[in-house]
């Protein structure tokens, strides 16, 4: 497969209008942003490209953002690809020798990358070499390209998964936290601002509410609370009109969706609250692992409505509380609550 196709596509729902182009309109991830700060000024001094990043953290927290801005910073050109989009060796070994000196590469869903990709990517980390085998059997030989110097930016929600060498090989890991409420606020405000939609504070803070501290979501929800002012010609849109526009596209006040509370439900009625496996869960509720793993399960985490232990998953006090479901002392074996 030629470069140009393994490298991702931008995504065209990602609305890169929204997406601060400078540093300074990035807002939070402030110990990340210093650090990374510090790494890209070190290296321009030096005129040497930054070491490789990792980044990882829960979804739609900011960090093809934040590789963006690295390169831009960096005044270099960045080249998009993703984990599964690298079938094959010769696929890295493409986007890797059309790489120029200084140039970026992220890599998206690291985690999901093969492990044979991830393994021709260690020499290539490391000292800039690219093995190649070539022939099979005996008479295979191996050709060693030196690469020009590069910088891989990788990002994954699962850092977990990823090869403790491949981890090493990082000179800089950062991990994006959930967003505070002020922050999620700032964000919203810029991207009404950006869409000249005009929202009272009352409207920020409930979106902000329903934003699962998250940047992607918030700017979503933002966009549907426009529409839905703008078609009932509610504007300044009000803390009125934008709990309307959540309840039809069927998000609770604190952001949980129909999933979210089908998997509390389902801990609670189905398993008396746990804890009860991942597996078991993703079964009964029709959900892929993964995507509980990646998308509903952290923010859950976050706002303390699931616990973890080594037996699985527990719907805490919180969560029946929210559901109104009453909670008996010794619902879920009492464990971690
Ligand atoms: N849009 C998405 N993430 C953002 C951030 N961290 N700051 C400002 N705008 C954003």
């Amino acid at each position: 497969m030629p470069p140009e196709q393994i490298l991702k596509k931008e995504d065209a729902s990602l609305d890169l209008a929204l997406r601060p182009g400078r540093w300074d309109d990035y807002i939070g991830q402030e110990k990340i942003k210093r650090n990374l700060r510090v790494l890209i000024e070190a290296a321009r001094k030096r005129k040497e490209p930054i070491e490789h990043v990792l980044l990882y953290g829960p979804a739609g927290l900011g960090k093809t953002t934040l590789a963006n801005l690295i390169a831009k910073e960096m005044g270099a050109a960045l080249k998009v690809t993703s984990g599964p989009a690298i079938e094959k060796v010769g696929d890295l070994a493409a986007i890797l020798t059309n790489m120029e000196e200084g140039d970026m590469l992220f890599i998206d869903e690291a985690h999901r990358l093969h492990k044979v990709v991830e393994e021709m990517l260690y020499p290539a980390m490391e000292n800039g070499t690219l093995d190649i085998i070539l022939g099979k059997g005996p008479s295979a030989r191996t050709l060693q390209l030196q690469l020009p110097r590069f910088t891989i930016i990788a990002a994954t929600t699962r850092a977990g998964l990823l090869s403790s060498p491949f981890r090493s090989r990082f000179g800089a890991t950062h991990r994006l936290e959930f967003y505070q409420k002020d922050e999620i606020k700032k964000i919203i405000a810029r991207s009404a601002a950006l869409l000249g939609a005009n929202l009272l504070d009352e409207a920020v803070d409930v979106i902000a509410d329903a934003s699962r501290f998250t940047p992607r979501v918030a700017n979503r929800i933002l966009k549907r609370v426009r529409d839905y002012a703008q078609v009932h010609d509610h504007e300044p849109v009000t803390r009125d009109v934008a709990h309307k526009a959540l309840a039809m596209m069927d998000i609770d006040p604190i952001g949980l969706e129909a999933t979210d509370l089908r998997i509390l439900e389902t801990i609670i009625s189905q398993y008396h609250g746990g804890p009860v496996g991942l597996k078991t869960i993703a079964a009964s509720t029709s959900e892929e692992v993964e995507t509980i793993e990646d998308i509903y399960e952290p923010y859950l985490l976050q706002i303390g409505f699931l616990a973890r232990s080594m037996k699985g998953r527990i719907a805490t006090k919180d969560a029946y509380a929210h559901l109104g479901i009453p909670f008996e002392a010794g619902q879920n074996q009492g464990t971690l609550l």
